[in-house]
């Protein structure tokens, strides 16, 4: 019986291909095509990839890019002394140089020449501190209080409003500094610098609250159940079972939620730690998971 292996050999003549060995060449094709095959294999894989765009797009989402108002508590702002504003003290004068140098250097310059780098190309060009002509409002201390309380509109002077009155008073110091002939600050000046802007007189800044915060606390406001989570995760936090709870409102959630209160011990335990119950509470004896339920059981019913 002639093997397989017999025929293969009838039909291949081994010994002509090893003596001309460009006869292999007819055989390449095989070749060519397990290439072609596999190249096929990797371009039917790849399909997703090559006529659409499967990689995760990752633009920001603008409405998270939102600034919110930060949290800030309410403060009283003590007004500027008359003889302060005349006589800056040492305090108030290294205030002034601090705040030129982190502020207003960038575009104002170390010297005050209107030639720091952010100032480049800037038209109109940020003022020179050290010349007396081109000035918009003036050098008055008024006018200098008002240019920073307004900003110079068109130009890249933006307002400094959140500066304090005795911040901006001390910006006018260091100002005047850079020129010799800045005109001299007289009573009459400074009197009209509080009739315009009550700056000696002491003011309220109100508290801030973030939007964002502002919202949940009037949903929580206006939602009983989320006053209930609230009031229930504050009993449990103070109580002598707290060691259970490892994330109160996430409990207090859960027990809201349960709709059977028949079988509340073995939802609990079979809920921890997603429901917000400490693993320990499983280690706790009968009788206290006993005392634990039911002081969970009054609460939720309360
Ligand atoms: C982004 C650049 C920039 C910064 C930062 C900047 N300024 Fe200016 N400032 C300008 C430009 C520009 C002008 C000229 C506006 C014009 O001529 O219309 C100007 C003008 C002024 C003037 C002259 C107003 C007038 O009467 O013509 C004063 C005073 C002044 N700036 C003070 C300050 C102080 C103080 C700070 C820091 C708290 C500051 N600037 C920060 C760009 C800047």
């Amino acid at each position: 019986m002639k093997k397989l292996f017999d025929y293969f050999y009838d039909e291949i003549d081994f010994k002509e291909i090893f003596k001309h060995p460009s006869r292999w060449f007819g055989y390449s094709f095989l070749l060519f095509f397990i290439v072609i095959f596999a190249l096929g294999i990797v371009f039917l894989n790849n399909l997703d990839n090559f006529y659409k765009n499967t990689a995760p797009y990752d633009e920001p989402d603008s409405a998270k890019l939102f600034k919110d108002v930060e949290l800030r508590l309410g403060k009283k702002v003590e007004g500027v002394k008359l003889e302060e504003i005349k006589n800056p003290n040492q305090e108030m004068i290294a205030r002034g140089q601090e705040l030129y140098r982190t502020t207003c250097q960038t575009c104002h310059g170390e010297s005050g020449k209107g030639d720091g780098i952010a100032g480049k190309g800037l038209n109109p060009p940020p003022r020179n501190f050290t010349k007396s002509d081109g000035w918009k409002n003036g050098r008055t201390i008024t006018a200098v209080y008002k240019t920073l309380q307004e900003g110079i509109p068109g130009s890249g002077m933006t307002a400094y409003d959140f500066l304090s009155p005795r911040d901006r008073i001390a910006l006018y110091h260091t100002i005047r500094k850079f020129a010799s002939d800045f005109p001299p600050l007289t009573d009459k000046d400074i009197a009209e610098l509080d009739a315009a802007f009550r700056v000696t007189q002491s003011y309220e800044l109100p508290a801030n609250i973030p939007i964002g915060k502002a919202m949940e606390k009037l949903i929580a406001e206006n939602n009983p159940k989320v006053l209930r989570a609230q009031a229930i995760a504050f009993a449990l936090a103070k109580s002598e079972f707290s060691r259970y709870v490892s994330d109160p409102k996430a409990f207090a959630s859960f027990l809201l939620n349960v709709q059977n209160q028949g079988g509340i011990l073995d939802l609990m335990i079979s809920n921890i730690p997603r429901n917000g119950l400490s693993p320990k509470f499983i280690a706790a004896t009968e009788n206290e998971k006993k005392e634990f339920t039911n002081k969970v059981l009054s609460l939720s019913m309360n």
